[in-house]
C-alpha cells in the first residue's frame, strides 16, 4: 500500500454544535433543531465514500449533556433510537462500519441492544463512522490509564493502546461548528497534533459541501509535529 497523502486526512472528527441556536433563530423548538441535526448527519454519511476519509468521528452526546432538561435528553435518546432503526440498512449498503466510543454501555438497555446489533451488522464495512455517545475524554483517558497500569506499563503508547479510539487512524482534523472555540471534553488526547478548524455554520446547516471546504483548508495546512 502506498503512503497516505499528507494533504488528505484519514481521520476527521466533528463536534456537531449549534442545533439549539439553529432552532431558536427560527422560533422553533430545540427538538426540531436536533431533528435537522440528524438529517445533516445522514447527508454527511451518504457523502463519506466520495471524500476518501477512512474514519469520521462524530460527537453526538457528551457525558455532560445529561445536565440538560429531562425532556431534551429524552428527545435526543428517542432521535438516536429512530436514527439507528431508519439508517442501519443504508450504513450496510454504503459499506459503513459503525463504531461507538464513550461509556455507551451506560445508555438505556434497549439502546445498548440496538447498538450492539448495529455494530455486529456493520462489522465488515470499509469506512468507519465512529459515534461518541455518553463520551467524555477525561474519563476515557482515566479508564485507559487504569487499564495500562493493570497491564503493568504506563507509557504514552500503552495508554493510547487502551483508548476507545485505539483501533482508529490517528486524528488528522477536528472541526467544531457553531462558532464556539473549545473542545468540550472531546478527544483531548487525540488532538495532540490534530489540525483544528472552527466554523460559524450551525450544525443543521453543515452540508457535504462544507466538509469538502474543510478538507480543502486542511490540504493547505503545514503540519510540523515540532520539527521545522
Ligand atoms: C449540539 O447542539 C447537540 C448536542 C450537544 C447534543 P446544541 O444542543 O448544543 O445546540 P446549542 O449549542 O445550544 O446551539
Ligand atoms: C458538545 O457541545 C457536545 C456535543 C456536540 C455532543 P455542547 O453544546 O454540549 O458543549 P458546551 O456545553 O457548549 O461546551
Ligand atoms: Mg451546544
Amino acid at each position: 500500500m502506498s503512503d497516505p497523502d499528507p494533504n488528505h486526512p484519514r481521520h476527521v472528527a466533528i463536534i456537531m454544535d449549534g442545533n439549539g441556536r439553529w432552532a431558536k433563530r427560527r422560533h422553533l423548538p430545540r427538538a426540531l433543531g436536533h431533528q435537522r441535526g440528524v438529517e445533516a448527519v445522514r447527508e454527511l454519511v451518504r457523502s463519506l465514500k466520495d471524500t476518501g476519509i477512512e474514519c469520521l468521528t462524530l460527537y453526538a452526546f457528551s457525558s455532560e449533556n445529561w445536565k440538560r432538561d429531562e425532556e431534551e435528553v429524552d428527545d435526543l435518546m428517542n432521535l438516536m433510537r429512530k436514527f439507528i432503526k431508519s439508517d442501519l440498512p443504508e450504513f450496510i449498503a454504503n459499506d459503513v462500519k459503525l463504531k461507538i466510543i464513550g461509556d455507551w454501555q451506560g445508555l438505556a438497555p434497549d439502546i445498548v441492544e440496538m447498538l450492539e446489533d448495529a455494530l455486529a451488522q456493520t462489522a465488515k464495512g470499509g469506512r468507519t463512522l465512529a459515534v461518541a455517545l455518553n463520551y467524555g475524554s477525561l474519563n476515557e483517558i482515566a479508564r485507559a490509564a487504569a487499564r495500562a497500569a493493570a497491564a503493568g506499563e504506563v507509557t504514552t503508547d500503552s495508554i493510547a493502546a487502551h483508548l476507545d479510539t485505539a483501533d482508529l487512524p490517528p486524528l488528522d482534523l477536528l472541526i467544531r461548528t457553531s462558532g464556539e472555540v473549545r473542545l468540550s471534553n472531546f478527544l483531548l488526547w487525540q488532538c495532540a497534533y490534530a489540525e483544528m478548524l472552527f466554523v460559524d455554520t450551525l450544525w443543521p446547516d453543515f452540508s457535504p459541501a462544507h466538509l469538502r471546504d474543510a478538507l480543502d483548508q486542511f490540504a493547505n495546512r503545514e503540519r510540523r509535529y515540532g520539527g521545522r
